[in-house]
């Protein structure tokens, strides 16, 4: 169920979970990403007329009051971003949110939800609490929906619960990319270790007609198929995993793309020395840093046969300059490409998000998720239980 769904909402109070876990630098938030994708539900639910009573954690503080990750700091960036004022209450249940939810404050910000071990137990008497502040429960927080906590699951059986604008989008634009596709589809898979990725590249070999891998694990699979790979960050001892999941990808009519040169350094720094270097002519002193310029054209070729794109993963040391060039140029064909109606794009990640903003591109791609972990375990296939709550 959606907002839109909703009708006149004058006297309610509204729980909206979002995902305010935000980056803070010197007590200011660095990227407003994910208050930006707050903004369209509490609007909606102010225009409806309810009280918003903004639920989210901040950071990981295991159920003790840690005041520097108090969410208070949020408060003037969550106002300039709906445009009125916002509340705070310094603690998330019990007569200190309901004190403050009871004047006629529009929307108010309850203190981490962290602060009590409750939530990530998903303890039913801290969702009770939780649920006696408010009138319907929405979910905007897709990059929470991996954790079964009592904000993310546990009210959704408490309370009438919808899926938030973000979340909606979010999901609607996850859907077409791997629910129900439009083929070919592409997957760029990239970032420093096979390891961390496995599950994903397991499930979308299966799922995808092209899979592209980059970065670091790119080098992992090189070694796999027997290639001089020089002093490159690699999981050597991961060879046969690589070797089975270029099994599975060709029985399930995937096709890999690896690297087919490299710019190849001596150090990991920004600016060293480099070259291109032919895949098969990797030096012992050698470590590659990024996928060369005909791999790049390659791949530009596998995105404009493609119909749809998946993105999670730097294809290079993209933080080091000269090394982001393939990244950059992927990000720049696959916005091109979006732009001109040839493509679906999505993409998500911390690392991939930036890269793409980098690139200049994160306006041209169909959907950039505010999801990390969230966005992994949806690439793995898997079912978020706060997703699945939602729809329960
Ligand atoms: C994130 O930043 O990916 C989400 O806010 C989830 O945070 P968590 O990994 O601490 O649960």
């Amino acid at each position: 169920k959606r907002i839109a769904d909703l009708g006149d909402l004058s006297g309610k109070t509204a729980l909206v979970r979002a995902d305010l876990n935000v980056p803070i630098q010197d007590g200011r938030v660095a990227d407003d990403t994910r208050i930006k994708a707050a903004v369209a539900t509490v609007k909606a639910l102010r225009q409806k007329g309810a009280q918003v009573a903004l639920l989210s954690h901040f950071g990981r503080p295991k159920g003790a009051v840690v005041p520097d990750m108090s969410l208070e700091p949020l408060v003037p960036a969550l106002e300039a971003a709906f445009g009125e004022p916002v509340g705070f209450a310094a603690d998330c249940i019990g007569p200190v949110a309901a004190a403050a939810l009871k004047g006629d404050a529009g929307i108010v910000l309850l203190q981490n939800l962290r602060f009590h071990e409750g939530e990530e137990a998903n303890d039913p008497a801290f969702a009770g609490a939780l649920a006696a502040l408010g009138d319907l429960y929405v979910n905007d927080a897709f990059s929470a929906a991996h954790r079964a906590h009592a904000s993310t699951v546990g009210l959704a059986h408490l309370l009438p619960h919808y899926a938030g604008e973000t979340m909606a989008m979010e999901l609607d634009a996850l859907e077409k990319a791997l629910g129900n596709p439009t083929r070919p589809v592409a997957a760029i898979v990239g970032g420093a270790k096979v390891s961390s990725k496995l599950d994903v590249l397991t499930h979308l070999v299966e799922k995808v007609d092209h899979l592209i891998i980059g970065g670091g694990m790119a080098n992992s699979f090189l070694f796999a198929q027997g290639h001089a790979i020089g002093t490159s960050l690699a999981e050597r001892d991961l060879a046969d995993t690589a070797r089975a999941i270029l099994e599975r990808a060709k029985a399930a009519g995937c096709t890999i793309h690896l690297p087919i040169d490299a710019m190849a350094a001596k150090a990991f720094a920004e600016n060293a020395p480099h070259r291109i270097a032919a895949i098969t002519d990797i030096a012992d002193d050698e470590m590659i840093l990024d996928a060369g310029p005909a791999t790049v054209e390659a791949l530009k070729q596998v995105l404009q046969q493609a119909k749809t794109l998946v993105w999670n993963g730097p294809m290079g040391a993209f933080e080091l300059k000269p090394f982001d060039q393939a990244t950059m140029a992927l990000a720049h064909e696959a916005g091109r490409l979006t732009k001109a109606s040839h493509l679906l794009s999505v993409a998500g990640g911390g690392d991939t998000v930036s890269a793409i903003n980098l690139a200049g591109v994160g306006d041209q791609l169909t959907h950039i998720s505010t999801a990390g972990g969230a966005f992994l375990e949806w690439m793995e296939g898997k079912t978020l239980p706060g997703v699945a709550a939602l729809e329960g």
